[in-house]
């Protein structure tokens, strides 16, 4: 678990736009359009209000736009792969994107980590800033990838989003729908700072 200490966080700095990662540039990115929404909860099931949710993925092609990434895909020249909101009073983030590629990670041998949607959660009720990621249901890449089993089986589970036809938008974006529980028997796995890829 992260324990990287942070000011509190102001829903009046982040703009609802902060969440479309699709409609922030000249054209529409290349890829599968989603959406992703959910709560971020505490041990109790509570909401929690206010929290500062940031996420970070790689395009559809599988290449993030930073420096340190080599991987030979193609950068989307409308796609920059940052979102960032704020929860509701219900505890509810959404987010509009594409769907992440596969990438390749050098870990080991023919080593390719599954897609996946990097998160960062931070808070006023909460003084840590606790980071995990978001995995699709079905994942074939989720069998060789250390990161995802270096988490217990039984809590893997909590790491992939759920493919929800009443988020769907039809003829427009599939939807999936994925909690973020902070503590208790049911939290979300945290990661170190240095799994974040
Ligand atoms: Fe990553």
């Amino acid at each position: 678990m992260t324990t990287q200490n942070l000011p509190g966080t102001s829903a009046a700095r982040h703009g609802t736009g902060d969440a479309d990662l699709t409609t922030r540039h000249a054209g529409e990115p290349i890829g599968e359009r989603i959406i992703v929404t959910g709560r971020v909860l505490d041990s109790g099931g509570r909401p929690v209000p206010a929290a500062l949710i940031e996420t970070w993925q790689a395009n559809a092609a599988g290449r993030y736009r930073l420096d340190v990434d080599t991987h030979p895909a193609p950068l989307d020249p409308n796609f920059d792969g940052a979102g960032r909101c704020v929860t509701d009073a219900e505890g509810r983030f959404r987010f509009v994107t594409i769907k992440p590629g596969a990438y390749p990670w050098g870990n080991h041998h023919n080593a390719w980590r599954p897609a996946h949607i990097h998160f960062s959660v931070c808070g006023r009720a909460f003084t840590q800033r606790l980071v995990t990621a978001m995995f699709f249901p079905g994942d074939p890449l989720f069998g060789q990838d250390p990161v995802f089993n270096s988490v217990p089986a039984a809590a893997r589970e909590r790491l992939i989003g759920r493919l929800d036809l009443g988020i769907t938008e039809p003829d427009w974006a599939l939807g999936y729908a994925w909690d973020i529980v902070l503590r208790g028997p049911q939290a979300s796995v945290f990661e170190p700072d240095e799994e974040r890829r």
